[in-house]
């Protein structure tokens, strides 16, 4: 089983909707995958259009009760590919019990996990970072910039504090691929120090699939788009998570989150 968060300090970059369509590639691929969602704003829910109503059981309260986190688990259109609605966003869980949140997760089973993290990143980095034993960051061509920061400051954050290991980053609504050569990329994964998974075109139809102009509805745009390059991106990421991944740096993430939130907290 292998627990993986999409982060970077930078909101808007694509982390939800890649982490809902790489899931879906992996799902189809075989591999039992589940999405926890971390963000109240509940992208993953729309993009997969699974109905969550407000009596439906959420990871709040699994976490809260002590439930059985089966219990929340939802299936999706796609097979094998499972949501976990959240309730709270990630920093909830610090008002709730951050130890319990984890202890919770661990006892999930799986291939994949991947928790998608909401924007401003803060104290859900922290608890995404520190439940996950891998994560990606994704830059985008828009605030390149900002881009690169960000993602230097959530890979020291994630590598030397949360022992999350970054295994390498995406780099996602491409709009001028002339410019984005290999030297480039290659300047990138040295400064870095992760390889390129993926480069990932803008294509205005992914963009209507969620949160672009005029998506009435959302849909998965992996499914929908079917041979697109998009598409072809995303079975890439899939493919290259099925590779061979580094050894996780951590072993019980549980005990990690003990001892570096609670502490602050008591
Ligand atoms: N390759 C792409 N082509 C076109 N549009 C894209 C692409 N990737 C992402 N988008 C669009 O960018 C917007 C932001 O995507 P998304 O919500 O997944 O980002 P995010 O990083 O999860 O944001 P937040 O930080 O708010 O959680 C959405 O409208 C999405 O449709
Ligand atoms: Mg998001």
């Amino acid at each position: 089983m292998k627990f993986m968060t999409i982060a970077v300090s930078k909101g808007g970059v694509g982390k939800s909707l890649v982490t809902a369509n790489v899931g879906a590639a992996l799902a189809k691929k075989g591999k039992k995958v589940i999405l926890v969602e971390g963000d109240p704003n509940r992208p993953l829910q729309t993009i997969l259009g699974v109905e969550v109503t407000s009596e439906s059981l959420k990871l709040d309260e699994v976490v809260r009760r002590d439930l059985n986190i089966e219990a929340a688990l939802f299936s999706t259109n796609v097979e094998n590919l499972f949501l976990i609605p959240s309730g709270v966003s990630l920093q909830g869980y610090f008002e709730i019990n951050p130890v319990k949140f984890a202890k919770k997760l661990s006892s999930l089973k799986s291939d994949f996990v991947f928790v998608d993290v909401p924007f401003p990143l803060g104290e859900a980095a922290f608890l995404s970072l520190g439940v996950c034993e891998y994560f990606i960051v994704i830059l985008t061509e828009d605030e390149f910039v900002l881009c690169v920061e960000s993602a230097i400051d959530t890979i020291r954050l994630g590598k030397y504090l949360l022992k999350c290991v970054p295994v390498g980053f995406i780099f996602n609504r491409i709009k001028s691929p002339d410019k984005i050569t290999g030297e480039f990329v290659k300047d990138l994964e040295d400064l870095l120090e992760i390889p390129c998974i993926a480069r990932i075109v803008e294509d205005p139809k992914v963009s209507k699939s969620y949160g672009g102009a005029d998506s009435a509805k959302a849909f998965l745009a992996y499914e929908e788009l079917r041979g697109s390059e998009f598409a072809k991106s995303i079975d890439d990421v899939a493919a290259w998570l099925l590779g061979k991944l580094p050894i996780p740096e951590k072993k019980d993430f549980v005990s990690l989150i003990q001892e570096l939130i609670v502490p602050q907290r008591s």
